[in-house]
């Protein structure tokens, strides 16, 4: 069993600790004050088996690392779990969306078409092994999707190839057919991609859907 540290307290940090406690690992959550979340999540905690702490202690307690928090708090997020971090495999699940309103049903990101977050966390935190995954589908459908026409397409990218086959493994756990998008830079194909999966739900409530790659 992998110690898994999830940094974030919302919907894709719970979606994907209730996931991961589900194949027996051991999860710690963490939020920006530990007094707090432990009270905010001591429900769900309970229910789950998870722990709670601060970023340091959940980095510290991690094995492996999920990066599940706001994408313009992403960077802020890592110095603060600090040292400890050093050398692991970061999941990263965040996208670069803007505080504004969607134009349209298309939220506005705060990166462009050549650049992305999971390239710029990955340049800032060089020691990481990252891998951006869990960011084209909402968080209600990472595990055990049940989606018409099988298994969906998990888009994962990332520059190191062990890191990456650890990640593709999580992923069939949780029911997905890992797809892989090479190297970081990856990421500036499937972080726009949570636009799109987006915009039905914002245009008209639809949320039940997902992205599968067919081939002949
Ligand atoms: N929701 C989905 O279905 C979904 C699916 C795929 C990917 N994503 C991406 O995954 C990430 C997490 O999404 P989410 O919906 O679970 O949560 P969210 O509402 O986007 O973010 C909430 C989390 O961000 C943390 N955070 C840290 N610093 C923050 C700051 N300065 N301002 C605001 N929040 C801060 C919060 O910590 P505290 O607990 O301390 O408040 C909380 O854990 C996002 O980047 C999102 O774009 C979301």
């Amino acid at each position: 069993m992998t110690p898994y540290a999830i940094l974030g307290t919302g919907d894709v940090a719970k979606s994907l600790a209730r996931g991961l406690r589900g194949l027996g690992h051991p999860v710690m959550l963490a939020g920006r004050d530990a007094a707090k979340t432990a009270a905010t999540l001591a429900d769900f905690a309970g229910e789950t088996g998870s722990q709670t702490g601060s970023y340091a202690q959940a980095a510290a307690f991690g094995q492996t690392v999920v990066l599940a928090v706001k994408g313009h708090a992403a960077a802020a997020v890592l110095d603060a779990a600090g040292s400890a971090l050093n050398g692991k495999l970061l999941i990263d699940a965040t996208n670069p969306i803007e505080d504004a309103t969607p134009e349209h049903g298309v939220l506005r990101f705060f990166t462009g078409p050549n650049d992305s977050l999971g390239e710029r966390l990955q340049q800032a935190f060089p020691s990481l092994r990252i891998v951006k995954a869990f960011n084209t589908v909402g968080a209600a459908h990472f595990v055990q999707p049940r989606f018409a026409g099988g298994p969906g397409s998990m888009f994962i990218a990332g520059n190191d190839a062990e890191a990456k086959a650890e990640v593709a493994a999580l992923v069939r756990a949780f029911g997905w057919e890992p797809y892989d998008c090479g190297r970081i830079e990856g990421a500036r194909a499937t972080e726009p991609l949570c636009q799109l999966w987006c915009l039905p739900g914002l245009l008209r409530g639809d949320w039940a859907h997902a992205f599968k790659v067919i081939a002949p």
